[in-house]
């Protein structure tokens, strides 16, 4: 398996790279507003930026394969550049994800609250070449009457996620410096990787991240068996994602989540595991479960999992 990290700028290394294809990319550039980044000037004319985006998104296309997906994920703000961008590069419209924040709303003041980041999701020619339908079981809202037996498919609207913003809510998963601070202000959630990936990948295939960051996207790629070229343009951050990917921290562990998607179809053949290892990530879960689920469901709900046999569920 192929899990690269190179230095240098995206733009540069697509287009000389003409023998590159890729599966799927997740572009998560720079918003251009103005953070603290190392090596990176993030506050560029918006006409500059976007026209930036605009080569980088066609470079991609150029590189991916029939039916190969796009993430494009930008603040809400920007959805009508982003979409327009993907367009006029010649990628087709499927999703426009919202990904919903679990801490609280950006305040503005007239207007209400911002309480999401859009992720544009494209392929190249109308249909997708892979696209697995995954199942969750989220915890049962007060206005749903029945347990749900299998789950259900994700939507368009991703609110199971957090992200790791500052403070406490954010747990182990981001880098710090010794002083306590966040060392990069974007890392990406492992669990919005994972999801992205089992969605529009199989194993084997090639995943993109041309703004690697802290390498969120090579750690989940590499677990499930999926290549992957990751390009930063920053040598701090890129010696990071090298050392991130050399040692598996408890953190960065995509097996914790395996129980969420229990209930989608081919779950086996998108994401291998070995048999004790699904063990461990059931046992796992219990204390998480037990955190959500009103008193006295618990063990129905730990039956579900345990009765659920993936074999016979009806196709969809
Ligand atoms: C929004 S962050 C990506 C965060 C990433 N998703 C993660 O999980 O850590 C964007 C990254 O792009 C890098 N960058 C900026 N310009 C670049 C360029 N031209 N080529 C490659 N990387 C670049 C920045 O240094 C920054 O780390």
């Amino acid at each position: 398996m192929r899990c690269e990290i190179i230095k240098g700028n995206c733009e540069e290394y697509l287009k000389q790279a003409p023998a590159e294809i890729f599966d799927l990319t997740f572009l998560d550039p720079p918003f251009n507003q103005g953070k603290d980044y190392n090596s990176y000037n993030d506050k560029m004319p918006p006409s500059e930026y976007w026209e930036w985006m605009q080569r980088v998104c066609k470079l991609i296309y150029d590189h991916t394969s029939a039916g190969g997906a796009i993430y494009f994920m930008q603040r809400e703000k920007n959805t009508q550049s982003v979409l327009d961008c993907l367009h006029k590069t010649g990628w087709n419209f499927q999703n426009l994800i919202i990904w919903q924040k679990k801490t609280s709303a950006v305040p503005i003041k007239k207007g209400f609250g911002k309480h999401y980041q859009i992720i544009a999701y494209f392929t190249k020619g109308k249909k997708p070449r892979v696209f697995n339908k995954l199942r969750i079981n989220p915890p049962r809202l007060v206005t749903e009457k029945y347990e749900r037996k299998t789950g259900m498919f994700v939507t368009d609207v991703w609110d199971d996620i957090r992200e790791l913003t500052s403070g406490y809510f954010a747990g182990q998963e981001p880098f710090r410096t010794p002083g306590g601070q966040r060392l990069h202000k974007q890392q990406s959630p492992v669990q919005l990787l994972l999801r992205i990936i089992l969605s529009s990948s199989k194993i084997g295939d090639l995943i993109f991240d041309p703004f690697a960051g802290t390498g969120t996207t090579l750690v989940v790629a590499k677990q499930l068996m999926r290549n992957a070229v990751g390009i930063e343009i920053d040598e701090s951050y890129v010696n990071l994602i090298k050392q991130r990917l050399s040692m598996l921290r408890a953190s960065d562990n995509i097996l914790r989540y395996r129980v969420d998607y229990l209930f989608t179809r081919n779950l086996d053949e998108i994401w291998l595991v070995e048999c004790k290892q699904k063990k461990s990530a059931i046992e796992n879960q219990k204390s998480v479960i037990k955190r959500y689920i009103r008193k006295g469901e618990e063990k129905s709900q730990f039956m579900q999992y345990r009765i659920f046999d993936r074999s016979k569920q009806k196709k969809d």
